[in-house]
């Protein structure tokens, strides 16, 4: 048998996986469309949620298996009473070498701080849209005013550069492209376009809704003058063909971005070329970045997902209760790292979207 030490979470296609994205609670705040219902969620019941202590164990007996890297994502991560506590706990684990959270940032204000205190480094404050209507029409709850004051305490407590995701939805938000690109010149700031991925609750996604990521390259180079990639690393990103659509028409072939210079990757940065600002692109739809993905995930109830758009999940919960030992729960990460697939089918005629919405299984 393989000592465990030896052993080391790396699947079917040679992707080594070192990063542990970890849900802390499915609650949230607001009730964005392309992640929740409007109304009536049905939330976990507190003693369904893994304890810091067992999240804790997990993410050390992941760092057995070589994972080095962790975010804590929700549903919003910052309802979870005492996050600070989790983080210090977390960051003081040798072995972990990068800590991050992905928030909402409404409660930013009060927490910013203290959890720059307790170790935090990185954080991305999700933001779809600078007009407050349009910030509203997306997440159906108030909120916008603390979500700026949130990201002026994180400036506050030292988080440089600040980070925004904006999930971007045709028909929605191609008017926040501009603002947000003179944020992004103006200001130490990085905004990072996402692309709307299927995920959200109420089955509002449809392929005429994502608005892709070459065309926001296209509007921000038109408004401010041309972007350049910024040299990624890793291996490059499937191009989405004609052959990865049998459900689609030849005219319905995706938007791509170009070519990075070094020929890999398109590049997920893109700075100014007059140096001002620098922007992120996250075309997870039209160019997927399965086959450099180093990422699994444990929900906040504690089951382990290979993939955001797996059907299959491990129940770690169970284990963690009953008694099990360190190697039986590195085995199941073992296994659920075996059977990941390679890639997620958004492009095909056989995609099926799994069950759970994104903010059941986190960010
Ligand atoms: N498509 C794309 N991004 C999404 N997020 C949540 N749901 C979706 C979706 N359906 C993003 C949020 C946040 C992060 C947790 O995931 O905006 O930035
Ligand atoms: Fe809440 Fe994040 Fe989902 Fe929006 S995307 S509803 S902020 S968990």
């Amino acid at each position: 048998m393989t000592q465990p030490e030896q052993r080391k979470l790396v699947d079917r296609f040679g992707r080594v996986h070192n990063n542990l994205r970890i849900s802390v609670t499915d609650r949230c705040n607001i009730r964005c469309f392309y992640c929740m219902p409007a109304e009536d969620v049905q939330f976990l019941p507190k003693q369904q949620l893994l304890t810091f202590e067992e999240i804790e164990r997990v993410a050390r007996i992941g760092v057995t298996l070589g994972i080095d890297r962790l975010r804590l994502t929700g549903g919003e991560p910052l309802v979870r009473r005492d996050l600070p506590v989790l983080v210090r706990a977390l960051s003081d684990i040798r072995g972990i070498v990068d800590i991050g959270l992905t928030t909402n940032g409404i409660l930013l204000p009060a927490l910013a701080q203290p959890l720059r205190d307790a170790g935090l480094r990185r954080l991305n404050i999700s933001l779809d849209a600078l007009d407050p209507e349009v910030f509203r029409r997306v997440t159906r709850r108030d909120g916008y005013e603390q979500v700026l004051e949130g990201i002026e305490a994180a400036r506050r407590a030292g988080f440089s550069p600040i980070k925004l995701n904006a999930v971007s939805v045709r028909g929605l938000t191609e008017d926040q492209i501009e603002p947000f690109g003179r944020l992004a010149r103006e200001t130490d700031t990085v905004v990072r376009f996402i692309e709307f991925m299927p995920l959200d609750a109420d089955s509002q996604w449809q392929r005429e809704r994502v608005l892709y990521a070459a065309e926001i390259l296209q509007r921000l180079e038109r408004a401010f003058g041309p972007l350049r990639p910024v040299p990624a690393e890793g291996p490059a990103t499937a191009a989405v063909t004609e052959d990865a659509l049998p459900g689609l028409a030849a005219d319905e072939l995706l938007p791509q971005l170009p070519q990075s210079t070094t020929g890999k990757a398109p590049a997920e940065d893109y700075e100014f070329a007059d140096g001002r600002g620098r922007i992120g692109l996250i075309a997870s739809v039209s160019q997927p970045f399965c086959a450099s993905c180093n990422r699994f995930r444990v929900t906040a109830d504690g089951r382990l997902r290979n993939c955001l758009f797996s059907h299959e999940e491990t129940d770690i919960r169970e284990l963690l209760r009953s008694g099990a030992a360190d190697s039986a729960i590195a085995q199941a990460m073992l296994d659920c790292i075996a059977a990941k697939g390679e890639g997620h089918e958004i492009n095909t005629a056989r995609f099926l979207q799994p069950q759970r919405p994104m903010y059941a299984i986190g960010g």
